[in-house]
């Protein structure tokens, strides 16, 4: 097993990431901070997980669940209101501990009720999706959705403990770990493109789940995501270069409905689009941005935008983007690979031709 910290002062926490960690008694007992659990997962992983990480906490705890609706959406406030009523009922104090067991999903809004519950209570993340290990579960950010907008109410919290198995990884459905590469690879893109190079060596093993190639991504991406955030934790400046990709990304989310495109889907097809713009605007060479439309192929990630998508679709969804500021829309963009900047200061008509090109290549690709 190998630990992580994310460098926040006072509220700094450890990243633990190993091979069957779930079982591991001694890390949630550092972790937890009172006698009350509650357990806050989804009914696809119940069955799955939960018996097995009630038993690991024995009985020192009293230990209560929540176990919600599977899917991006039942994001919402009525399902937190869930999480709310069930803490209410089982007498939950404030010093309970909240553990978020599943996806992004459950780790987003199990954080924002620990966030919330009696002004905020001890929170514990076990991500069990690859998206969650490396990115949602690290970092603060909890969080909703409302029907005008995804992620639009929530709150920055930091966890006591990210407790990644990658074993769980097993039962992970092929297209959800394809999702959770496209993070990875965003990594390498925005920060360091010897990882990058090693992604392009490694990507068949990783994604047969080799042990030992996956703790390494992990642990890598993890790294890069816990330097970012403690560098900038409430994304003032440099933090929003983890968006890279997801301004056009959130636009395919949300004009193609929650659900029909993964995250990670979008991400990939959006991180092409930005990629191509930084290409068209002479910052990264075509040999670049074909290296990088290979490894998210290699990884079985979607490299085009949906081609029943149009420029004005693009346009209106990005405007409403959460990063826009003062109407201008802000995008990540790559100087080279490795280096990513944030700019509104792109020219407009290089942005809308990216579009036009990409979506008529979409639409060529599509069979009759
Ligand atoms: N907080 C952040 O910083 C941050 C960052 C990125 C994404 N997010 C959020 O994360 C969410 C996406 O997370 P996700 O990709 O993990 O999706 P998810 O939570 O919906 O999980 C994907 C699917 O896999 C299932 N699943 C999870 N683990 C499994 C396992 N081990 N075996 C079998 N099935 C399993 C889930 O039940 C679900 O059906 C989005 O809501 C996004 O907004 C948040
Ligand atoms: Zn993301």
């Amino acid at each position: 097993m190998r630990t992580l910290t994310v460098d926040l002062g006072d509220r700094s926490y450890p990243i633990y990431i190993g091979s069957g960690t779930r079982q591991q008694k001694a890390l949630f007992d550092k972790a937890i901070q009172g006698k009350q659990v509650m357990i806050v997962t989804n009914v696809t992983l119940a069955p799955l997980y939960l018996d097995e990480l009630i038993a690991t906490l024995g009985d020192s705890y009293q230990i209560d669940t929540c176990i919600l609706p599977d899917g991006e959406q039942y994001k919402t406030l009525d399902t937190y209101q869930q999480i709310m009523t069930t803490l209410l009922e089982k007498k939950h104090n404030r010093s309970t501990s909240i553990i978020a067991l599943g996806g992004g999903v459950v780790g987003d809004m199990a954080g924002f009720a620990a966030a919330t519950y009696q002004r905020g209570v001890a929170f514990i993340q076990v991500p069990t999706t690859l998206l969650s290990q490396v990115d949602s579960s690290v970092g603060g950010k909890t969080g909703v959705n409302h029907p005008l907008g995804k992620n639009m109410i929530g709150a920055f919290y930091q966890p006591q403990a990210v407790i990644i198995d990658i074993d769980s990884l097993k039962s992970l459905p092929e297209r959800e770990l394809s999702a959770g590469m496209a993070e990875v690879i965003k990594y390498g893109l925005i920060a360091d493109v010897d990882f990058l190079s090693w992604l392009e060596t490694n990507m068949t093993a990783l994604m047969q789940l080799s042990t030992s190639e996956l703790s390494d991504a992990i642990y890598r991406s993890c790294q890069i995501k816990a330097e970012v955030v403690a560098q900038d934790e409430k994304e003032g400046g440099i933090r929003a270069i983890l968006n890279l990709g997801h301004t056009y990304g959130h636009a395919i989310e949300t004009e193609m409905g929650y659900g029909n495109w993964l995250h990670g889907e979008a991400v990939a097809a959006g991180t092409m689009l930005a990629l191509d713009l930084s290409t068209r605007m002479g910052n990264l060479s075509e040999a670049d941005l074909q290296r990088s439309l290979n490894l998210f192929k290699s990884a079985k990630l979607p490299i085009q935008p949906p081609s029943t998508m149009t420029v004005e679709q693009f346009i209106a969804r990005m405007s409403l983007d959460k990063k826009v500021l003062d109407g201008d829309i802000r995008l990540v963009l790559l100087n080279q690979l490795g280096q990513a900047i944030v700019s509104s200061d792109f020219p407009r008509q290089l942005f809308e031709n990216g579009l036009y090109d990409a979506l008529e290549s979409a639409m060529k690709k599509q069979p009759a």
